[in-house]
């Protein structure tokens, strides 16, 4: 029987979300390009996560650094030389490699043959800039975005006149050369990651460490993830990666497990005291002493000054993985149907229970059949009206039923229909994905209707 993750697979591409990357050359290794709806639906999930970070919290700024940076970056954060490494264990036979902690035994899974001890591969994409291919012109498309955030951490601090605690976040492509990638657009060589590096004073970094733990699995919870489906589970010593002096995941129980969608860390000042030394600038703060004791400052007349490297506190989600969090959550089949009074009800039905703020299309505009022009005139008159507001789809092929469950199968919240009432009265009928009710409205009134049905005014 087909499991979940290859209905979601099948169902991405049916519908325009997730293609596979140069497919008609076959594939390009975990590679996945986001088509039109999957395009929408992550920019919705991007402006989820940067609005409540740039809006909904305090001292939070924005940043877009470039993908390529100095190779002196990635030697100064230790991805070149230290732990940015999978262990993994290759088939002396078949020559295919497993990470070290997911064979149980020395046989390989695919044909029984012996493995190797394992070994350490680095995960960093090598490339070359400039027209000599070279050693003096190697550097590296970025593992991790966060590295461009310390890049700029003082011209961001100076900038905006900011004082710690503050944060930067940042979205943006990042790579790695996973050597066994998988499941689907869990683990790819190309992802995009929403991370947002939080500056502040060392003997502050556990209470930030636990407070943002708490706030990002909110903002998945907000979004209408259910709550059975995730939980944060503190990193044991010996998972802490290279940087961090501690550490918590964000899992989500997929259908091949529970799994990691998003790490919080505290990263000490590991990032910034190696930036510092390896390039001779001082990235250390100066912070005015907070003195219980206001007389105490006039009495000495000057500010009191506290020089450190702040610590490091980061939230760093996936915008792929958190798109298949979102699509499985929201994946629902209906024995039978929904709609009892037709012949679907035979069928299964897809319903795809997205929140509002992530769904690719916001309405359907369907005229009722599309052998009447004047309906069908109705309807791209609807459809322009709207279009510019919010983003839609005009539909017509098929019966009613049918471009219903269509719109169901994408999640999308209302379907407008214009019948031919709504030539006499100039209103038509909406429905809604949910509850399947049918209501009548104005189609004058329609763009208000729709703000408030959207945003809860
Ligand atoms: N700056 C810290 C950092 O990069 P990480 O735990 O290695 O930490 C953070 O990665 C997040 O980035 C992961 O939780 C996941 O959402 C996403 N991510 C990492 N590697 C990925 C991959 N190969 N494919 C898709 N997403 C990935």
């Amino acid at each position: 029987m087909e499991n979940l993750l290859d209905k979601i697979t099948s169902l991405a591409k049916r519908r325009g979300f997730i293609f596979q990357s140069s497919e008609i050359y076959g594939g390009f290794g975990s590679c996945y390009d986001f088509g039109p709806l999957g395009v929408e639906m992550k920019n919705n999930i991007k402006k989820a996560w940067w609005d409540e970070m740039t809006k909904n919290h305090e001292n939070i700024v924005g940043l877009d650094a470039a993908i390529l940076m100095s190779p002196r970056v990635w030697e100064a954060s230790g991805h070149l030389t230290a732990g940015f490494a999978d262990e993994l264990a290759e088939c002396k036979f078949c020559h295919k490699r497993f990470k070290a902690d997911e064979v149980k035994t020395r046989k390989c899974p695919d044909c029984g043959g012996e493995l190797t001890q394992p070994r350490k591969f680095n995960l960093m994409m090598k490339t070359f800039v400039g027209p000599v291919e070279d050693e003096a012109s190697v550097t590296y498309l970025r593992a991790e975005t966060c590295q461009g955030i310390y890049m700029n951490y003082e011209n961001v601090l100076n900038s905006m006149r900011l004082k710690i605690p503050f944060g930067i976040a940042q979205i943006g492509k990042a790579f790695r050369n996973e050597i066994t990638p998988k499941d689907f657009i869990y683990r790819t060589r190309e992802f995009e990651q929403m991370e947002m590096q939080w500056f502040c004073r060392p003997k502050e970094a556990k209470k930030f460490f636990d407070f943002w733990g708490k706030e990002r699995l909110n903002w998945y919870l907000n979004l209408g993830i259910k709550k059975e489906n995730l939980r944060i589970r503190d990193h044991k010593k010996e998972e802490l990666p290279h940087y961090a002096k501690a550490g918590a995941d964000i899992e989500y129980h997929f259908p091949f497990g529970w799994k990691e969608i998003e790490g919080i860390h505290n990263r000490g000042d590991w990032d910034l005291s190696n930036h510092g030394k390896a390039s001779g600038k001082d990235l250390s703060y100066v912070d005015e002493l907070h003195s219980s004791s206001p007389s105490l400052h006039s009495f000495f007349n000057e500010e009191t000054k506290e020089k450190y490297i702040p610590y490091i506190v980061e939230t760093s989600g996936g915008a792929d993985r958190s798109f298949l969090v979102f699509l499985i959550d929201a994946y629902q089949e209906i024995k039978g149907g929904r709609t009892k009074t037709t012949k679907a009800a035979k069928e299964v039905e897809i319903l795809l229970k997205l929140d509002k703020k992530i769904i690719p299309i916001k309405v359907a505009v369907l005229p009722l059949v599309r052998n009447k022009p004047e309906l069908v005139k109705k309807a791209k008159e609807v459809y322009q009206l709207l279009k510019p507001h919010f983003t839609c789809q005009y539909d017509e092929l098929g019966s009613i039923g049918r471009r219903y469950r269509r719109q169901d199968e994408i999640g999308t919240i209302l379907a407008l229909t214009i019948d031919f009432e709504s030539l006499e009265q100039e209103d038509l009928t909406v429905r809604d994905r949910d509850t399947m009710e049918q209501e009548r409205v104005k189609i004058k009134d329609l763009p208000t209707h729709i703000t408030k049905l959207m945003c809860g005014v």
